[in-house]
């Protein structure tokens, strides 16, 4: 053992000593010095498991990240000594261990280092606490940049800043506002080309420096707990953020009303006021598919109960709003009122379900409805019976839920104080280990719960807090936002962050939650959130009136509004499609351009550009009265959404940007699936799917993928995957399909609108077979009907 000699007010600092003797079993390996132990997993050619022993005794191995359905799947790995070092390798890796002390160098198999320890490993005596503080530190590559972390509101990329994750509730945060709501210990490095991540799966309290303290050194540390992290190469960034989705879990697919408009506020009450608004927007025409109600459908803040004066019959307005294409979700928070008229409460004080202090006193603390007890969510007893409670929620046509203040928010203390006692699935620990997984294991139960009784359909989840892992079954939202210009920017950059964080099934209070947009700020938001997988507006105004629906900003606003979100409902098969991509894979589906062109530096500190799915770049509006916008293409062919004139990439662009427009473009050579225009989510029936297809000379491959939207058939291969691949030349156009099919649609034909094609033509060939091709309509456009069974579409050059 070596020791620091300096201390600090946390005690001295341990560092490991040399390895003295080493073991393999099976795809592990264990390297032990005087004091610490290090354990190897070889789990993935690519995805490497570190875990160190302070002082030679493991903790339990248990995680509430890691999805059950993880396997270890190392193709071929070994291990060598060398003189100074144990050398494991796997296909695709290499890790040194020092002989002397324990530290890593990770390279891939040419020798090039992707991740090599400073210090390593260390960790010291937690004084004022107990346990220990668990530390590694690691050299910062030269240009080295860093992302990931979950719900960060600053910059992507992190190099020079030091975040923690504390869930918070960080009602009205600003830029670099730190901890928010969410605890996500998981970064990405990119640096010469090549990207890697680490997934530190400790639940205490968990800080990283990404060279803030020093320059060249990139540090993390927790708490408490064990230092326990995965090591995922790449070099695709994106098959980091696979991996990590792989080892965290990838969700079921949501309902399709889910990837319709979401229409919120605090609150909408009484029922009449709900009916009112539903109204409206089928009056106006403007699709939404789902309504909030937020607090005040209760009686007087008890969870599960409804305010009798307010909503007599929530069952009935349900059912009304059901007919009418609108499906209700509900607000269910933590906190039970102690109230000993209560039921829930009643129960859940009965069978000792609630959070106690160290000295077994309730925890008690004042939320919504005034004092209130707490469930302990990391016990599997409480969450079974929490999970029992939506059956009345569920039967009564409630779709979906909304966890709100699972931080846990306390109003006076802010949250639980640590001494707090939690059954963390029998292990018995103090707040400090189980704060970060507390609304995480409430939204998991809630989930439970909510599929089991809605069963067979898909039920939807909002989560505000929650830990690596929760996109197995919930969806989350930014929190509490401010109506600001500011505000518009960190939305986009905390979407996008969020999603290469696991979490790709996001969005934000659109026009923002505290304060008033006006009907540009609004409208500039609106255009943002078609393109975020979660696309819901909300806003606290229930205090002084003002109203925050589409229409709320006058006719040329609500104008520009309805066209966006239209454009969302015809774009529902492409998100539909990047859904399944995102379940099926882990690809996130907001992609930050550095991680869709890592090889270009240009990319790599772009905040406000994204891709939505493969084959759109979006840039937002972010400033007040901006009439054009810089946007930067990577390499490749672009084409402008709203002219089809094609743009060369590697390059910034200038793009107008009239009120109703906002800089948008189509990947060359994509295939763009199109409903038409719908109120509501499966109002029409499909009989003819719109293809838009726009000419390129690269391989471009897009999916469309199908299924019934609701139920769990597509688990049994009731799905369709549609492959195109297009590789078009000067002389000829040419689009190949492949697919899967197994569910039946209700169109039998592809209507194609080719768009860019660069020659005349006259003639169509459909599986060699020719038709005649009519004239382009005035925008250029091709546009023809075939048979959704072709193989082979070719246009010739005449
Ligand atoms: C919290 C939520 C917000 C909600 C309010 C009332 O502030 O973040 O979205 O409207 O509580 O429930």
């Amino acid at each position: 053992m070596q020791v620091e000699t300096s201390s600090s007010k946390y005690g001295v600092k341990h560092y490991p000593d040399g390895i003295r003797e080493w073991k393999k079993e099976g795809n592990y390996f264990s390297f032990y010095t005087s004091e610490t132990t290090l354990e190897v997993r070889v789990i993935a050619d690519k995805i490497i498991r570190f875990r160190y022993a302070a002082e030679g005794t493991f903790q339990r191995d248990f995680s509430y990240a890691t999805s059950d359905t993880l396997e270890e799947s190392p193709i071929s790995f070994g291990i060598k000594e060398w003189e100074e070092t144990f050398e494991i390798y796997t296909d695709a890796l290499k890790v040194f261990i020092a002989r002397d002390n324990l530290r890593l160098t990770i390279t891939d198999t040419e020798g090039h280092v992707i991740n090599q320890d400073e210090m390593g490993y260390h960790w010291q005596h937690y004084l004022l606490k107990g346990g220990k503080i668990q530390y590694c530190s690691k050299l910062i590559q030269e240009g080295e940049r860093f992302y990931g972390l979950g719900d960060k509101p600053t910059e992507l990329n992190l190099r020079g800043k030091r975040l923690e994750n504390y869930g918070t509730d960080a009602y009205g945060f600003q830029k670099d506002t730190d901890p928010l709501y969410r605890n996500i210990p998981f970064y990405y490095g990119l640096h010469h080309g090549k990207g890697y991540g680490i997934f530190f799966d400790n639940t205490f309290r968990t800080i990283f420096d990404f060279g803030k303290e020093r320059a060249d050194v990139c540090s993390f540390w927790a708490r408490g707990g064990e230092m326990n992290y995965y090591f995922i190469y790449g070099p695709e960034l994106l098959d980091v953020a696979r991996a990590y989705t792989t080892i965290t879990g990838t969700p079921e697919l949501p309902p399709l009303w889910a990837l319709g408009y979401h229409q919120c506020r605090w609150s909408y009450y009484p029922d009449s006021r709900v009916r009112e608004i539903a109204k409206e927007f089928r009056k106006r025409k403007i699709p939404c598919d789902v309504i909030y109600l937020d607090i005040d459908y209760m009686d007087g803040f008890r969870c599960f109960t409804w305010n009798k004066e307010w909503f007599p019959d929530p069952a009935g307005l349900i059912r009304d709003l059901a007919a009418d294409g609108f499906k209700v979700v509900v607000i269910i928070d933590p906190g039970i009122k102690v109230d000993p008229e209560y039921a829930v409460y009643q129960e859940g004080l009965k069978n000792n379900y609630f959070c106690k202090r160290a000295d077994g006193a309730l925890m008690e603390g004042d939320v919504w409805p005034g004092k209130c007890v707490f469930p302990d969510f990391t016990n599997p007893v409480v969450r079974d019976w929490w999970s029992s409670l939506f059956k009345s929620l569920a039967e009564i046509g409630v779709r979906g839920v909304w966890n709100d203040m699972n931080e846990p928010a306390v109003f006076e203390m802010g949250t639980f104080p640590e001494d707090v006692r939690h059954d963390y699935d029998g292990e018995e620990v103090s707040h400090r280990k189980a704060h970060n997984i507390y609304g995480h294991l409430m939204s998991k139960a809630t989930a439970a719960g909510m599929k089991k009784y809605l069963m067979p359909h898909r039920s939807f989840l909002i989560t505000r807090s929650c830990y690596s892992g929760a996109q197995r079954w919930s969806s989350v939202w930014t929190g509490d936002n401010v109506s600001s210009w500011e505000h518009l920017w960190l939305a986009s950059v905390q979407c996008q962050r969020l999603s290469v964080s696991g979490i790709s099934f996001t969005g934000s209070d659109i026009g923002g939650f505290i304060g008033e947009p006006d009907g540009e700020l609004f409208t500039r938001w609106i255009q943002l959130a078609v393109f975020h997988p979660l696309m819901r507006t909300h806003s606290a105004s229930n205090e002084t009136g003002f109203n925050q629906e589409p229409w709320s900003f006058g006719p040329e606003y609500e104008k520009v509004v309805t066209k966006f979100i239209n454009l969302r409902y015809q774009l529902i098969p492409y998100s539909y499609s990047t859904f399944w991509q995102y379940a099926t894979y882990g690809t996130p589906m907001l992609r930050p351009l550095a991680f869709v062109a890592q090889d270009d530096e240009a990319t790599h500190n772009l905040t406000h550009e994204f891709m939505f799915g493969d084959n759109l770049l979006i840039s937002h509006v972010s400033e007040k009265g901006m009439t054009e916008k810089k946007v930067y293409l990577p390499a490749g062919k672009w084409y402008y959404f709203w002219g089809d004139n094609l743009v060369t990439g590697k390059q910034e662009v200038t793009v107008k940007t009239p009120l109703d427009e906002m800089p948008l473009f189509v990947k060359a050579g994509a295939v763009l699936p199109q409903y038409p225009e719908m109120q509501y989510t499966q109002q029409v029936a499909i009989t003819e799917m719109l293809l838009h297809v726009y000419y390129g000379e690269d391989v471009v491959r897009s999916i469309l993928y199908e299924d019934a939207g609701d139920h769990y058939g597509y688990k049994n291969g009731q799905y369709n995957i549609i492959r195109f691949k297009q590789r078009s030349d000067k002389q000829q156009f040419y689009l190949k399909k492949q697919c899967f099919i197994n569910y039946e649609t209700a169109y039998s034909n592809y209507r194609i609108v080719l768009h860019g094609l660069p020659f005349a033509a006259t003639t169509l060939l459909i599986d060699g077979k020719s038709t005649p091709l009519g004239k382009p309509a005035a925008d250029g456009t091709i546009s023809f009907v075939v048979p959704r069974n072709f193989e082979l579409i070719q246009i010739v050059k005449s």
